[in-house]
């Protein structure tokens, strides 16, 4: 009689990945008040996060971090922001452990919406809840503005208002809830190469005063939208100057919809409108689809739809 085959150790069980949602962000204004010493720029900005979004799957894993998109404009090395965010938050929290990072992209790259930096943020809060660290917003604020000035932002989502560097984030009491047309011209825009050429002509300022006055009146009830601008787009345009026809274009086709405001997110590529009335929102995204211009219609999302997404995501 054979011997009974012993009973075979059990395959390892595969690892649940956790899924997480990564918003992108526009921005409703944009001031430089002046270079500063590290280098950077000191801003004034109003962040809105809203509802175009990429995945982003974490794997746990034994060690190694890797990360994966299947794009040729997204980097799957040890430069891409995702695997800064894991490899930071390793070191911030003494953690020996490994992830692969999946993401799959629907924010266009390079375009003013924060996509690497969101995906960066959804890194830190998903290990930290895959690594167990309790850490939360608060605590892994440091490891997030060292990863890009963006990224603390997407800690919290919403309607924030950002200072300093754009790493200081405080939101807004009164959060808006509006649609969003977002067009992107085929054409990836350098954040580093903008500020740059801005910084040659900029006139350092003491207080950038259209966000306060946006704020303050906001907070009377009344949204001025027409206060806002971006001090990022002339010089974007110059580092861009196959855009000026196609942004002129954008604009024009957003204020004739009705657009509340149409601006450039960021350093560009991207031009958003803000639409109070759905319908009007609609037909721009049409208007700029038959005009051959790549465009999708978003909302707002507001920092508590952003907290009640990521508990459900985190499991809580
Ligand atoms: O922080 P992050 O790497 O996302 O910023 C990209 C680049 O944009 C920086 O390297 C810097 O050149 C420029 N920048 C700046 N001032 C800011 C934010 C970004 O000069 N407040």
């Amino acid at each position: 009689m054979k011997a009974p085959a012993r009973a075979r150790r059990a395959a390892p069980r595969p690892r649940v990945a956790l899924k997480l949602p990564s918003f992108a962000k526009i921005n409703l204004g944009l001031e430089v008040l002046g270079r500063r010493r590290d280098g950077y720029h000191e801003l004034r900005t109003l962040f809105q996060t809203i509802t175009l979004r990429d995945d982003v799957w974490l794997s746990p894993r034994e060690s190694g971090i890797t990360v994966s998109s299947g794009r040729a404009d997204v980097p799957d090395d040890a430069t891409n922001l995702a695997a800064r965010a894991a490899l930071e938050l390793a070191r911030h929290a003494g953690v020996r452990k490994g992830v692969h990072i999946e993401i799959s992209k629907r924010i266009p790259v390079a375009a003013g919406l924060g996509g690497g930096s969101s995906n960066a943020a959804a890194v830190l809060l998903g290990l930290d809840r895959l690594w167990r660290l309790g850490l939360g917003p608060t605590g892994l604020y440091e490891p997030a503005r060292r990863i890009g000035a963006d990224v603390p932002f997407f800690l919290l989502g919403g309607t924030a208002l950002g200072v300093s560097r754009g790493d200081e984030v405080y939101p807004l009491r009164r959060q808006i809830r509006a649609h969003v047309v977002v067009a992107t011209p085929a054409r990836p825009v350098s954040t580093a190469a903008v500020f740059r050429r801005l910084s040659r002509r900029l006139t350092p300022r003491e207080i950038g005063s259209t966000i306060f006055r946006f704020v303050s009146r906001d907070l009377e009830g009344e949204a001025c939208f027409s206060l806002l601008s971006n001090d990022l787009e002339s010089a974007a345009l110059e580092e861009a100057p196959d855009l000026a026809r196609a942004l002129r274009r954008i604009r024009s086709l957003l204020v004739r919809e009705g657009a509340a405001l149409a601006l450039l997110s960021g350093s560009g590529s991207s031009f958003f409108g803000l639409f109070t009335n759905a319908r009007q929102a609609v037909r721009a995204r049409e208007a700029l689809t038959n005009a051959a211009i790549p465009a999708v219609h978003a909302r707002t999302v507001t920092h508590e739809q952003y907290r009640r997404i990521w508990s459900r995501a985190l499991g809580r």
